[in-house]
């Protein structure tokens, strides 16, 4: 297992305080923002765009964490732009080439991730480990801050990080988005879990954003 990575979920942030709130993940030194991409066609529901990429780039060095949850992102790829230090996730469920979407992302520069639905078995990836650096686990169905986790997805995590170990992915990353609060971190942690996607769940809860990102990286040592 690698060491315990928090990855803010930029479409929970208030958009009239974004440049202080980015200054504050620098500030704790959040190794990610996780840029939620959502086309209307494959999640219920439209979320950031390039433009948004493109200046949040401009704005800040915070690598990014860019979650396509849009159709045929193979063809997409290169309108955020992704380089050196970004990880880039593409849905199972998205493309009937994930190897060659996946390799794409290689090529560009960027860290390929593949992710999967709740309902997705994890067969469905595992012919492209060797294709990636991490392997995002949807704990919700994506769409939507402020769902419920869905209970087997531990279960699934603790597989996952099994099935890696055993055939030399040791590297290979596993990401967690949905429900992440430090209740479910704990057990996604002691499932396997490297990376969690911060939302409404966690650091974007009311109080202190700074007290809550201390607390997690506090709590997620003891384990
Ligand atoms: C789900 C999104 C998540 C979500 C996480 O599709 O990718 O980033 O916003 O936040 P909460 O904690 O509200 O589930
Ligand atoms: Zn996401």
């Amino acid at each position: 297992m690698g060491k315990v990575q928090l990855a803010p979920s930029m479409m929970c942030a208030d958009i009239f305080k974004l440049g202080e709130t980015i200054r504050l993940f620098e500030k704790l030194a959040v190794p990610y923002l996780h840029i939620d991409v959502m086309d209307g066609s494959f999640v219920p529901n439209i979320m950031l765009g390039t433009e948004a990429v493109r200046q949040i780039r401009q704005f800040s060095v915070i690598p990014m964490d860019i979650h396509l949850m849009i159709e045929e992102p193979g063809e997409k790829l290169e309108w955020f732009s992704p380089g050196k230090g970004d990880y880039v996730s593409v849905h199972a469920e998205t493309t009937r080439h994930l190897q060659r979407v996946l390799a794409k992302i290689r090529s560009l520069g960027a860290r390929p991730m593949a992710a999967v639905n709740p309902a997705t078995p994890l067969p469905a990836i595992e012919e492209v480990f060797p294709d990636v650096d991490g392997v995002l686990v949807m704990t919700v169905n994506p769409g939507y801050a402020g769902q419920r986790l869905v209970p087997q997805v531990l279960e699934k995590i603790r597989r996952l990080r099994q099935t890696l170990d055993e055939r030399g992915f040791e590297h290979v990353e596993i990401e967690v988005d949905g429900n992440v609060t430090m209740e479910n971190a704990v057990k996604m942690r002691k499932a396997g879990a490297d990376i969690f996607v911060a939302g409404t769940s966690l650091i974007f809860r009311p109080g202190n954003m700074e007290e809550h990102i201390l607390g997690f990286n506090r709590d997620m040592q003891k384990i």
